[in-house]
């Protein structure tokens, strides 16, 4: 089935606005405005976003965001993944009005309420099988970094180790426990002692495989030095209590995991009695042309963290895991916002429109388009070293094509152009955000409701904004 048509979006109404509005509408103009003045003065120098994406934001229907200007843009941000259905979705926005109208508490703690059954019974139904058959599920706080915090605590308690295995490149939140898993330096540097034993692992980064190999001899090379280094007794690691993964790194750089090195990852954790945590908070529900990741490699993780999609754009997030590892006490992961039941009417009604429109299978089929349109690009511009990702999650890694390559071939990660890039794509409409190391890699997650005609206008957009960036800084 296809998505709604951006016409039908508004609760049957016409939406305020569309493609033809965007391709009619005057050139961008990226001025400072009263809005923007008075955030800059009045929030936090830790502000991130709104400094490459300078914009005042006042409606969003589907794909597109209007700002205060009465400006169009295509948002493949999409609240850093979490919109599924995109902007004001009618089913979204007729769960929260008729949750609102019930009567219902919105705040409830972690107290059973009829609309947390349904979700929960909504949710479970899109696990495999044998997962679901065993699985516990524990509301956290409303991030996906406390659903990480919670995953810590649950495998920590339940295996009676302390260590963790993280990944380089990886990204699990901003709190502290989470920043310790992180691959960036830049958030942990001042911070010193994060509390949190993790070892580093390398990740499957084919385009710059840290053995020098790529291929499948670089995929055997890491799983050899992860099951090399929990056999041998004078690793100096103590054995762990968890790995933290994500099956497609997002913010290290859109790196998708082989499936033959995630299943062997699978096996050789089972082997040591290491609960396989899948951080799925960005790749969950449909992202990646599966409705979980993981899926991708046939494997089943021991815990599973969720959080953007799954509440609809609303904040929720959740651990779902192996009831053997439930041996946390009563109150182990306690938390006041664990009970928002406008996220959780408005999780049901995402994952029901997901299913009920195929969403799922549509995501792969916009991936691969959009995968194929940013291929194209590559052989007019040499800056593109690798377009890579799953589904609608995909990345164009940009690198400096003037300088020497590495041993593997790959140039240096030019994330100056990256940026010239982005602000070329802004003024084009085009909202991308980006990631990986030094911010070298474009980022498109735009909402799974994209159709085919937007996917080939965000291509042509980037293919545009690539030329005039190039015309400047090449
Ligand atoms: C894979 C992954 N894990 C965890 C998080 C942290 O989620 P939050 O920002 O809601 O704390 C993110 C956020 O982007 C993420 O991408």
């Amino acid at each position: 089935m296809t998505p709604p048509s951006l016409a039908t979006l508004a609760h049957g109404q016409p939406a305020p606005f569309s493609a033809g509005a965007f391709a009619r509408q005057a050139p961008i103009r990226l001025d400072d405005n009263a809005y923007l003045q008075r955030q800059c003065a009045r929030e936090s120098n830790a502000r991130s976003y709104p400094r490459r994406i300078p914009l005042a934001l006042e409606q969003g229907y589907g794909v597109y965001l209007r700002d205060t200007s009465g400006q169009l843009f295509i948002d493949c941000l999409a609240g850093a993944g979490t919109l599924a259905l995109g902007h004001n979705h009618p089913a979204v926005v007729r769960a929260l009005r008729d949750t609102l109208d019930s009567g219902l508490p919105l705040h409830t703690l972690d107290l059973a309420t009829p609309v947390k059954d349904r979700f929960i019974d909504d949710l479970f139904g899109l696990l495999p099988a044998e997962f679901a058959a065993r699985a516990r599920i524990q509301f956290c706080g409303p991030t996906g970094a406390d659903g990480i915090e919670a995953a810590l605590k649950l495998a920590k308690t339940a295996t009676g180790r302390h260590t963790v295995l993280s990944f380089a490149g990886g990204y699990h939140g901003m709190t502290h426990g989470t920043l310790a898993l992180m691959g960036n330096l830049g958030p942990k540097a001042p911070l010193g002692a994060l509390g949190a034993s993790v070892q580093f692992l390398p990740y499957p980064y084919d385009y710059r495989c840290p053995f020098g190999l790529r291929g499948e001899a670089g995929i055997d090379a890491g799983l050899r030095y992860i099951g090399q280094m929990l056999s041998d007794p004078e690793s100096g690691v103590l054995p762990p209590a968890a790995v933290v993964v994500e099956a497609v790194q997002g913010e290290g750089g859109v790196i998708p995991a082989p499936a033959r090195w995630l299943r062997e990852l699978r096996r050789i954790t089972r082997e040591h009695g290491i609960a396989l945590v899948l951080d799925e908070v960005q790749t969950g529900l449909g992202r990646t042309g599966r409705t979980f990741a993981f899926e991708h490699a046939g494997i089943v993780p021991d815990v599973l963290v969720l959080s953007k999609a799954i509440g609809g754009g609303l904040p929720m997030s959740v651990v779902i895991y192996d009831g053997a590892l439930d041996a946390w006490q009563p109150g182990a992961h306690a938390g006041t916002f664990r009970g928002n039941q406008l996220a959780m009417a408005a999780g049901s009604a995402t994952i029901r429109t997901i299913a009920a429109q195929g969403l799922v299978a549509h995501a792969e089929g916009m991936g691969q388009r959009l995968a194929t349109r940013l291929r194209q690009l590559q052989s007019d511009f040499a800056a593109i070293g690798e377009v890579r990702g799953r589904g609608l999650m995909l990345g164009v890694e940009l690198v400096d094509e003037r300088a020497e390559p590495d041993v593997v071939g790959a140039y240096p990660a030019d994330g100056d152009f990256a940026r010239a890039v982005q602000r070329e794509c802004l003024q084009r409409g085009l909202i991308v955000e980006l990631g990986g190391r030094h911010g070298a890699t474009v980022r498109f997650l735009p909402p799974l409701v994209i159709d085919e005609d937007e996917v080939d206008l965000v291509g042509e957009l980037f293919g545009e904004a690539l030329g005039a960036a190039t015309r400047v800084l090449r």
